[in-house]
């Protein structure tokens, strides 16, 4: 992808002058402001309408400037030769001095990290003097924004700058994995869980149930697109959406599907800006057609079970 110079500069100037912008990654596009600034962080919760105990994940462009802030450990090091940049977050020990806003650890003595892959945000990370506090750039509990034009559908004119990257390109939110004990996943992702148990040769925990709750990103009601969900469905209602994993011979105009031929990394990119459109079209829910839980169908599944418990 070819950098827009201007819009790296027009960037880099708000950010330092304290104001939030939405910057595109791989996963989604996020809604970001100067880690170390207090009134850069609380303005990011208040556009996004997000509670103040739910912490936000720190962007960096490498291990370099992140020493200042954590304390790394060797599953980190493995982890991070491997897959990033990349579609992973880390719970990390915060270090003592860190500078990094207690708004948006919301005080808690841990932080979550990540190396976006993305080559614009990438451009400007390099350039700033401090990282970026990014949640997703969508209001809180709805659809992830996957472009410039979802995040100016849920925001208009609230934020001053949207820097553009294109649609993401894997769609859905980073893995969270916590690596302070022995390691856990926190929520499923863009990067299939499988890569990294095979990585350190073990079965690596996943702890996302939303019974019971650790991080608020596996709360109950999330990624909503705002109408009630069906799931495994054979037969639908009338007025509802159908949404297929592949592309049906005999299609119908309230049919939707995610991929062409059933690829489930095609089918994980096109999964929000698909549940936005059917919003759009104005059908009064949607009903999903059984989709393979393996490989990123599972964080597709995690995802389409959150948005169903509206
Ligand atoms: O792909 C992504 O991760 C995107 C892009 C923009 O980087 N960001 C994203 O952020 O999904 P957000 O805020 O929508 O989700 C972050 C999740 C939340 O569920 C939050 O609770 C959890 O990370 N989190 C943040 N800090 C944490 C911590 N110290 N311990 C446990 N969970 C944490
Ligand atoms: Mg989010």
């Amino acid at each position: 992808m070819k950098i827009n110079l201007a819009n790296i500069k027009k960037a880099k100037m708000l950010l330092n002058k304290g104001d939030c912008i939405a910057i595109p990654t791989e996963t989604v596009y996020g809604l970001a402001g100067n880690a170390y600034s207090e009134h850069a962080c609380k303005k990011i919760y208040k556009l996004k309408k997000r509670p103040n105990n739910n912490p936000l994940i720190i962007h960096y462009y490498d291990t370099k400037e992140l020493a200042k802030d954590c304390h790394f450990n060797d599953t980190f090091l493995k982890l991070y030769k491997k897959f990033c940049p990349g579609p992973i977050t880390f719970i990390l020990d915060l270090k003592k001095d860190s500078q990094i806003s207690k708004i948006a650890t919301n005080k808690k003595n841990t932080l979550a990290v990540r190396f976006p892959k993305h080559p614009v945000t990438r451009h400007l990370l390099k350039k700033l003097k401090f990282p970026l506090a990014a949640p997703s750039a969508n209001i809180s509990t709805k659809v992830s924004a996957v472009s410039s034009a979802n995040v100016k559908e849920d925001f208009g004119n609230k934020i001053s700058f949207v820097l553009e990257g294109g649609k993401s390109t894997i769609g859905l939110e980073s893995t969270i994995i916590d690596l302070r004990n022995n390691p856990k996943i926190l929520r499923l992702g863009g990067l299939d869980v499988t890569k990294i148990q095979k990585l350190l040769n073990k079965k690596i925990i996943v702890k996302n149930n939303p019974k019971k709750i650790f991080t608020p990103g596996q709360s109950k009601l999330h990624y909503s697109p705002g109408i009630p969900v069906r799931l495994n469905i054979k037969k639908i209602r009338k007025d509802e959406a159908y949404l297929f994993l592949k592309k049906m011979k005999k299609t119908k105009p309230n049919y939707f599907f995610l991929s062409k031929n059933g690829n489930l990394d095609e089918a994980a990119k096109n999964l929000y800006s698909t549940l936005r459109k059917i919003k759009k079209f104005k059908y009064k829910s949607i009903a999903v057609h059984k989709i393979p839980n393996k490989g990123l169908g599972k964080t597709i599944n995690d995802r389409l079970v959150r948005a169903s418990k509206l």
